[in-house]
């Protein structure tokens, strides 16, 4: 694997669910955002009701978003026409009873409401082929979780690469994470229909106070880095026989240079939540403005030379094979993504 196609310009799925936001981050009012370059309005009815819509008002252009929420609907702040959760227009004020204007819809997309967040169906032109699977762990006992979300001055593919890849942690991280002092662990390198995944084996436990924390008696660490489409960037971590971490981060993708992650901790630790809190969480957040920096970087090189260059080594070992599942999933690229197991030795 030498030469990688472009992450900047990767497709990505329509026919999937995205997280748009938390729950408590729509109120009374309309929200503005914009997923997949697609301008929206979030709006909560008086009943309660969450819909989504697109943040054009059919008559004028003006966006829906100025308005307000009236009863069931939506109400444009120009001329007053209303708009149900599913995009008919239900009035035009300056017509009294009169309908003429049902034909002027704005594209309605599915919304759900699960685990706190509101996710949306992106492709408004077909019924959901499927519900938001939400985040894991949820129903198990003994779990606690902590939420952070996060916006990257980069792409999909680059974002969720970097959540993924080992092989900076001993440099951009180093003396955080892992100490810098290179030994060889072997990967296994899994791609499946919805997914590509990468186990590491022979990982040292991580040292000083985190390692202390996540594995007070020691043992064998047991990690997995996985995507799952249409945008999970997923870290697994188990040590020893109780302790175990998943990090999943939810991708939603801004436009191809801003990406949106919502991340949620489930661990279940020998330790109580309080010490994750004050020395994990702190830790999380240092690591992830480090991140942030490379990647808005990354980015900003790539502007000012107008092209994107990248290089990859069998050491990169998810980033194109992301790039891969997207094109596949989107269509863009019909070539079966070949079910590999792969296995090989890296220094990190
Ligand atoms: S522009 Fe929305 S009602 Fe006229
Ligand atoms: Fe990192």
């Amino acid at each position: 694997m030498a030469k990688t196609a472009s992450f900047k310009n990767a497709p990505w799925m329509r026919d999937a669910w995205y997280i748009a936001c938390e729950e408590k981050a729509l109120k009374k009012k309309p929200l503005a955002l914009t997923l997949l370059e697609e301008p929206l309005v979030l709006f909560r009815s008086s009943s309660g009701k969450v819909a989504a819509l697109e943040d054009r008002c059919p008559h004028r252009s003006v966006p829906l978003s100025k308005g307000r929420v009236c009863g069931e609907n939506i109400q444009c702040a120009y001329h007053g026409w209303q708009f149900g959760g599913d995009g008919v227009c239900r009035l035009v004020p300056a017509l009294g009873d009169k309908m003429e204007a049902q034909k002027a819809r704005a594209r309605a997309y599915p919304v759900r409401e699960k685990h706190g967040f509101l996710w949306v169906y992106m492709d408004a032109e077909k019924p959901p082929a499927s519900e938001p699977v939400g985040f894991p762990l949820r129903e198990v006992k003994s779990y606690q979780f902590f939420r952070y979300e996060m916006d990257f001055d980069a792409g999909m593919v680059a974002t969720a690469e970097n959540i993924l890849d080992v092989p900076h942690t001993s440099f951009l991280h180093k003396g955080l994470f892992r100490s810098g002092k290179l030994k060889p662990i072997d990967v296994e390198i899994r791609n499946h229909a919805d997914r590509v995944e990468a186990e590491f084996f022979g990982e040292p436990r991580p040292k000083g106070i985190v390692g202390s924390i996540l594995a007070p008696g020691g043992g064998v660490v047991r990690h997995v880095d996985r995507f799952i489409l249409p945008s999970l960037a997923q870290v697994e971590y188990a040590l020893g026989p109780y302790s175990h971490l998943m990090i999943s981060n939810y991708l939603s993708p801004i436009n191809r240079d801003v990406t949106r992650m919502f991340s949620e901790i489930g661990f279940r630790l020998p330790v109580g939540g309080g010490a994750v809190k004050r020395i994990v969480m702190p830790l999380a957040k240092r690591i992830a403005d480090q991140d942030y920096d490379i990647l808005a970087a990354q980015q900003e090189t790539i502007e000012k030379f107008g092209e994107e260059r990248l290089f990859s080594t069998s050491a990169d070992v998810l980033g194109p094979r992301i790039l891969q599942l997207l094109k596949r999933a989107s269509k863009a690229d019909s070539k079966p993504l070949r079910r590999t197991n792969q296995k090989l030795t890296m220094y990190v």
